[in-house]
């Protein structure tokens, strides 16, 4: 299979680690492993008593019961972990596609998520949101670019890099629709559970529907992403066997301190997910004065979910604005092009407790450029 370059995360390793103000990332403030095992008493001499052999190819039997409390409808095993989203993202297009199925993928999006169904050979459709209804898709476009040969819809709610959330009834409406028609859903899930009203999260794809692949990871609410935990949980029995063999090929099981370690975070899924949900609310109240003071430099669309959102750039072009952002002032943003050559907009981040210091930087490099405008 041949892959293109995966821009963002090429990206993504020149800067990530050399940049002092990271302002684009999409992960949630991480923690310390002993603030983790902080959460339990004796949890750290149960780390230090794990064994370190092979563990369980479809999962750690634990860490799956713990998974299942994010879901309404699915049992533990009908949960397979993997090393992060990424595998699973991997190893689905590889078993669900074949050359010459099509594939719908929620655009602009992550690059994975349709360039190794390309790399299978599958045929892909972007199915774009509206910038000017912020980012909201339309399922009338969905239907007529369905054929006989679509075999999956991907979707990744909340989004990135837009931040756009469906009602309820959308999702509804398109899980019908999978039904009627009859191609599987596969479902980005990995933001859910950073809705600021809580009243705003959507029902798991995994849980409305029985064909349907539900996609999550430590990495995004939990902001635990050096675990490389992810998994998918679905119904589909025959989807989930084929899943579980191809495995086998890719890491074969997980690593056992992380496994301990994810199983421990879930037991606290809700504190952990709070504690990074009041970070987003504080970050998002500088975000609106700030823009809100740069109207004529920036469109700016609060979201209503998620860590990302993009604002759009309203004068000169997004990549050189990011660049001489980092050379001035070592704030990262990315640019939109990374995602496709028409995007104006910028992918910022507000997970993480440093933005403010981010956020000040970037007002005196847009000060700064205002004066010489
Ligand atoms: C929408 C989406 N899916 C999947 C992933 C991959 O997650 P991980 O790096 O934890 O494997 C990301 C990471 O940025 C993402 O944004």
């Amino acid at each position: 299979m041949k892959l293109d370059p995966f821009r963002l995360e090429r990206y993504f390793a020149q800067h990530e680690f050399a940049t002092p103000y990271l302002l684009c990332s999409s992960d949630c403030e991480s923690m310390v492993v002993s603030d983790l095992l902080a959460f339990e008493p004796g949890a750290d001499e149960r780390l230090s008593a794990l064994w370190l052999g092979y563990t369980e190819s479809i999962g750690n039997p634990a860490l799956r019961q713990a998974i299942t409390t994010l879901y309404e409808h699915i049992t533990a095993d009908q949960v397979l972990v993997h090393a992060g989203a990424e595998e699973a993202i991997f190893n689905f297009m590889n078993v669900a596609l074949s050359p010459g199925d099509h594939v719908v993928v929620h655009a602009p999006y992550y690059q994975s998520l349709g360039e190794v169904a390309h790399g299978v050979g599958a045929d892909v459709t972007r199915w774009q949101g509206d910038p000017e209804r912020g980012w909201e898709l339309d399922l009338e476009v969905l239907k007529s670019a369905l054929t006989d040969r679509t075999k999956a819809v991907v979707v990744n709610f909340p989004h990135n890099p837009t931040g756009f959330l469906p009602t309820s009834e959308f999702v509804q409406e398109l899980s019908a629709l999978s039904d009627r028609h009859g191609f599987v859903i596969f479902s980005d899930e990995v933001y859910r559970g950073l809705e600021l009203d809580p009243s705003d999260r959507l029902p798991a794809f995994a849980d409305m529907n029985d064909r349907a692949v539900s996609l999550g990871v430590m990495s995004k609410t939990y902001g635990l992403a050096g675990l490389r935990i992810g998994w998918i949980a679905t119904r589909n029995d025959r989807l989930f066997r084929e899943l579980a063999a191809f495995k086998d090929y890719t890491t074969i099981c997980n690593s056992a301190p992380s496994e301990f370690l994810a199983t421990l975070a879930l037991g606290h899924a809700d504190a952990i997910a709070e504690r990074n949900r009041q970070i987003i609310r504080s970050n998002l109240n500088r975000l609106d004065l700030f823009f809100g003071a740069h109207t004529e430099m920036f469109a700016w669309e609060r979201p209503k979910a998620g860590s990302v959102a993009f604002p759009t750039l309203l004068q000169g072009p997004v990549d050189e604005f990011c660049s001489d952002l980092l050379k001035k002032k070592g704030v990262l943003l990315l640019p939109g092009t990374l995602y496709g050559p028409e995007f104006k907009s910028f992918r910022i981040g507000f997970g993480r407790r440093n933005l403010p210091d981010s956020l000040d930087r970037l007002e005196q490099y847009v000060r700064g450029s205002g004066d010489k405008r």
